[in-house]
């Protein structure tokens, strides 16, 4: 059977550029609180009336289309991961194909709810339809808004400084070689800690779904147990990293680049340690975009692929951790 690669990549980030002295007019926060507890320096968030998930979407995607050096038509399916959708249905993967103008062709658009996993998952989803032969060209997107969902005050702060807006896209094809391309996938979940990282309203268990209360509760906004969460996600990194390793028949200094979901510099610092990786080995963008959930992986390989970090026959290691819980990785000779 054969392999499918990323034939081409592309991200978009909003021109919004915010600082944490900008956040911290908003609440009581600092620069140094921020940087010291998550490494983040700034963030995208999104200009009303300019950026939409689907547009921001539609520009990632056209950039990894081009790279990949095919034509929109070409395109013969889409997933696209988000948590944000443009509205409540359908998902944005519909806004997407119309905004690319491939409405007319009909071709099918898959949305998945996989939260800081979303890419891996979707990964994993296409590695599926391209080895069986079901699609030539999928266009997975990973796009976030989180910028119009934060609480900006001293309730919200240890969440709204963390999360940032972007996209980012890649276009998987058939390998030519089979010894390159998508060697692994592996998906998991623990659904039993769902409550720890979400947004609970409005929620259709609600009637009515949304009421004042539920803007003056906050739970209208994320909820995040923080101290948990760091806990789970540096036990899952390193773990679904030492599977992939496993199936493979890799070690960790095998590893060309690691690309870890950008959810705080301190975890991935702390995966990158327990792999015992050096500092050139792992690629972090978190500095300057954020976590933007689904869109981080994308943009994060994209921005490695154009500095020139991932050269031809590299060993390439995506991994991701979040909310569900959730966690994937997935390896990949360049
Ligand atoms: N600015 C300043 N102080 C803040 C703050 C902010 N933005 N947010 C919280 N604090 C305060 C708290 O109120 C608390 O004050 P107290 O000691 O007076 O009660 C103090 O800082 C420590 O809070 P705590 O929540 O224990 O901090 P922490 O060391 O756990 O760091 C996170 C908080 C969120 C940075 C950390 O838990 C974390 O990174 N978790 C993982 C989050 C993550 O990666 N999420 C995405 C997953 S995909």
């Amino acid at each position: 059977m054969k392999r499918a690669k990323i034939g081409g990549l592309g991200y978009y980030v909003p021109s919004r550029i915010v600082t944490n002295d900008d956040l911290a007019k908003l609440m009581n926060t600092s620069d140094e609180w921020i940087q010291e507890r998550t490494g983040i320096k700034e963030r995208r968030y999104i200009v009303p009336g300019e950026d939409t998930g689907a547009n921001m979407a539609a520009k990632a995607s056209r950039i990894a289309i081009e790279r990949a050096g095919i034509s929109p038509d070409d395109i013969d399916f889409i997933i696209l991961g988000t948590l944000s959708p443009d509205m409540d249905f359908p998902g944005t993967g519909v806004l997407l194909q119309r905004e690319l103008g491939l409405h007319n062709k009909g071709i099918g658009a898959l949305d998945i709810r996989n939260q800081c996993s979303g890419f891996v998952y979707g990964l994993s989803i296409a590695d599926q339809f391209i080895r069986t032969g079901m699609y030539k060209n999928i266009l997975l997107v990973g796009v976030e808004i989180h910028s119009t969902g934060l609480e900006f005050n001293d309730r919200g702060r240890h969440i709204s400084v963390i999360f940032g807006d972007g996209a980012g896209a890649a276009v998987i094809q058939v390998s030519d070689d089979e010894d390159k391309g998508i060697l692994s996938t592996h998906l998991h979940a623990d659904g039993s800690q769902a409550e720890e990282l979400c947004t609970l309203n409005p929620g259709s268990v609600n009637s009515p779904r949304l009421a004042p209360e539920m803007i003056e509760d906050g739970s209208i906004f994320p909820h995040m147990n923080g101290r948990l969460v760091f806990k789970y996600a540096v036990q899952k990194f390193p773990e679904v990293i030492g599977e992939a390793l496993t199936a493979t028949g890799y070690k960790p200094e095998d590893i060309d680049l690691l690309i870890p979901h950008q959810a705080n510099l301190r975890i991935s610092e702390f995966v990158r340690r327990s792999l015992n990786l050096p500092e050139e080995k792992m690629y972090n963008n978190i500095q300057w975009y954020g976590n933007t959930t689904a869109a981080s992986v994308p943009i994060a390989l994209t921005e490695a692929w154009e500095k020139g970090l991932i050269k031809d026959n590299d060993l390439v290691c995506l991994a991701a951790f979040g909310s569900g819980f959730t966690w994937a990785s997935a390896l990949i000779r360049w």
